[in-house]
């Protein structure tokens, strides 16, 4: 019924996004989302053919002629190449109001797996692919004295477990920048969100899970699945009520312990992980 009356009320109308990377799992729901409740969007991945069967998908939302949905097949992390093809839509649209970053990926292997370069790739998608876009649209938001610019964290991005150390880093990376930023362009009218998902069944996880190490595999088993949808939901539900931290399901309870209770989490994580070694017969 929320849900109806939401999408009754269109709180997007005349509203435009930027969803980078939002052409499957939590970007497409979350850009799915902002259609549905009334508002245009710029999607960018960096393959064609799913983001066309993405925007035909938030074709079929459109309820409004003055609505629209656009694609981008480009790299976030190439500033080159993403910058022209920004300016162009921004002449042509305006500036938008929100910039929405969900690139990322993980790559869980055993530490002992993982070479100099899988840190840098991770740092260069996962940090750098929300810097760039924010990069070139915050001149444009400057000078509008306004924005809403999103970035996707994790809850690995206020916690660490084992198989993650490369992704972890990136995470926290995510929160420091949001939070310098956030800090500095309070002036400038520039608002920012960070949303901090719990693990959501999309293409990417299915993906990670593929290289997940036995134990994280196992430590993770009582973490209840979120779908796209519901991720995405909330993400666009916290916009609307200009939270800070967004943090859906499992997350919310999680950040709240991990806040207060440090030791506990690590107490909690520690044991777990003990217990997935002895399941699997390792010392
Ligand atoms: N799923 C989870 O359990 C989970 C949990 C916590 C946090 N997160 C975070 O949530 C975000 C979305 O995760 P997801 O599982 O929904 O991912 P996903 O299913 O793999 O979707 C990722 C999206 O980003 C695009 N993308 C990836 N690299 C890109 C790049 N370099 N430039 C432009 N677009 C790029 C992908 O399209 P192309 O491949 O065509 O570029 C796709 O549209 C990530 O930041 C992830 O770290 C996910």
């Amino acid at each position: 019924m929320a849900k109806e009356n939401l999408i009754r009320r269109q709180p997007l109308r005349n509203k435009i996004a930027v969803v980078c990377g939002g052409s499957k799992g939590i970007g497409k729901a979350t850009a799915k989302e902002i259609v549905q409740l009334g508002g245009s969007v710029c999607v960018i991945a960096r393959h064609m053919e799913p983001l066309e069967t993405a925007a035909r998908e938030m074709q079929g939302l459109v309820r409004e002629d003055s609505q629209f949905v656009e694609v981008i097949a480009c790299d976030a992390t190439d500033m080159e190449r993403l910058g022209p093809q920004l300016i162009d839509f921004v002449d042509r649209h305006g500036v938008p109001d929100y910039l929405i970053n969900i690139v990322g990926y993980a790559n869980p292997r055993y530490v002992q797996d993982l070479s100099l370069a899988d840190y840098r790739n991770a740092m260069d998608v996962n940090y750098y692919g929300q810097l760039v876009p924010i990069l070139l649209l915050l001149p444009h938001f400057i000078t509008a004295r306004k924005g809403y610019i999103a970035n996707v964290s994790s809850v690995l991005g206020f916690m660490g477990i084992m198989g993650y150390a490369t992704y972890t880093p990136t995470k926290f990376a995510i929160v420091g920048l949001t939070e310098a930023l956030r800090n500095e362009l309070k002036p400038h009218g520039i608002k920012f969100s960070i949303l901090f998902p719990p693990d959501t069944d999309t293409p990417g996880f299915e993906i990670e899970n593929r290289t997940k190490p036995e134990e994280t595999a196992l430590m993770s088993k009582s973490v209840k699945l979120m779908t796209a949808e519901d991720v995405g939901e909330a993400f666009i539900e916290g916009l609307l009520k200009n939270r800070y931290l967004i943090l859906p399901g499992e997350s919310a309870p999680l950040w709240r312990i991990n806040r207060f209770f440090p030791w506990l989490v690590r107490w909690i994580i520690d044991r777990d992980y003990s217990k997935a070694r002895a399941q699997l017969g390792k010392e």
